[in-house]
């Protein structure tokens, strides 16, 4: 991979030209070469790709030939993950707030099911007695690149208190559910592997209670740099750090014992960009706006967390650079993709290619403003191909019988 950047002009081009924009392109090597990274960091652990993260069928299978499971939310990402080709074993639920339908369907496809309140354990109990079942603590420790992303602590929605685990025990002796696995995620956008062994520590802390264990799941959430000055984690070390704990709490716990991580975003983040076009540069008093035919509802990154991705035009135009922000045609003042950027201005018709965007991108995208989400194009050194066309208005709208709407 060539930085964040990795699509070439002329290719970038070439696609845009075929496909029409925007688009997003995703590297088939560079997935690879983080699945591989990934198992020989973390010899010990199961992979299972947190597929909230990019769900594109196309770049599942590419996960799933890389040899990762998957981590999933609803019962349609575990649907999909089915039609992909993962085998049950290689799938985990992690579902917030789940609903009956919600557990009753995943429990229907076979696949393991973590829970992280007691009302859903109970519920869970009535629903299967007598099935297996996941306990997601949470155990103070968070951390994140945005407040939005720390997904335990005080505050956090997500995970069982550790006082909440004599009770979760007792409701699950009731219906005689076997408590098989104990899981955490603290958070995305993780750089420090010292945050993440202060909230592993706690949690292989509490294998003793928990007699019949096949598995503890330490999450996922490990960093990616977005910004220039930021470093890429160190994923030898941390894979030394994480498995070295984990070896000693296993041999003390005696029984044969997994070690499951969920890599989200490091799987999939940097083998994705997002290419658009300049439709309409517009200056006014205090700015200068690149509008293009992407926007917020394609990358909501910028404006959810105020995330800052690479973003290059092309062709290159050789001008001073300007402080710009670069837009879509979204009606929001938030619809950014990048903001006070200093960037020669392009001229309309030039392409717009936004890096670091295979991850949160497409599956977070939207049709506000009855907008259709991009096509997606999979390239493997030489070859591409369209893995998902770009919607048309019947696949945004879906109308029934507008008359009686
Ligand atoms: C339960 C769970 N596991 C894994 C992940 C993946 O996180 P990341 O993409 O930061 O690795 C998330 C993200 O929200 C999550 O909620």
């Amino acid at each position: 991979m060539k930085g964040p950047i990795w699509l070439g002009p002329k290719r970038a081009a070439a696609l845009a030209e075929r496909f029409g924009t925007p688009f997003y392109a995703y590297s088939a090597r560079t997935l690879r070469t983080r699945a591989r990274a990934l198992k020989r960091a973390f010899p010990d652990a199961a992979i299972r790709y947190a597929m909230k993260a990019n769900a594109c069928p196309a770049l599942l299978a590419e996960v799933r030939r890389a040899g990762l499971g998957v981590d999933t939310v609803s019962p349609w990402e575990v649907r999909l993950a089915r039609e992909v080709g993962f085998r049950r074993k290689e799938i985990i639920y992690s579902g917030n707030m789940p609903s009956d339908d919600d557990l009753r369907a995943v429990h229907r496809e076979g696949v393991m099911i973590n829970l992280d309140a007691l009302s859903s354990l109970r519920r869970f109990g009535r629903i299967a007695p007598g099935a297996k079942v996941s306990l997601r603590v949470n155990l103070d420790v968070g951390g994140g690149h945005h407040p939005h992303v720390i997904t335990a602590g005080p505050e956090s929605k997500f995970g069982l208190a550790p006082e909440e685990l004599p009770e979760a025990r007792a409701i699950a002796a009731e219906h005689g559910l076997r408590i098989v696995g104990l899981h955490q995620h603290i958070g995305s956008g993780i750089f420090d592997v010292g945050l993440f062994l202060e909230a592993l520590d706690p949690l292989l802390a509490l294998l003793v209670d928990f007699p019949d264990l096949e598995f503890v799941d330490a999450g996922g959430g490990f960093g990616v740099p977005y910004r220039p000055d930021e470093k890429a984690i160190d994923l030898e070390a941390w894979g030394a750090a994480i498995t070295e704990r984990f070896r000693v709490a296993a041999r003390r716990y005696g029984r044969p014992l997994k070690l499951m991580l969920e890599p989200g975003r490091y799987v999939v983040c940097e083998a994705g960009l997002l290419v658009a076009r300049v439709t309409t540069v517009k200056r006014t008093r205090d700015r200068v706006f690149i509008g293009t035919d992407s926007g917020m509802h394609h990358l909501i990154r910028p404006a959810l967390y105020q995330a800052w991705h690479p973003v290059v035009t092309l062709p290159a135009r050789e001008r001073s650079a300007e402080r710009c922000f670069v837009t879509g045609p979204i009606c929001e003042s938030g619809d950014l993709l990048a903001e006070e950027r200093a960037m020669p201005v392009p001229d309309e018709g030039d392409l717009v290619v936004v890096g670091n965007a295979g991850a949160y991108g497409f599956s977070m995208a939207s049709h506000y403003n009855l907008r259709a989400r991009p096509a997606e194009v999979m390239i493997d050194g030489d070859d591409w191909r369209l893995v998902r066309p770009r919607e048309d208005y019947r696949d945004v709208v879906r109308r029934r019988d507008v008359r009686r709407a």
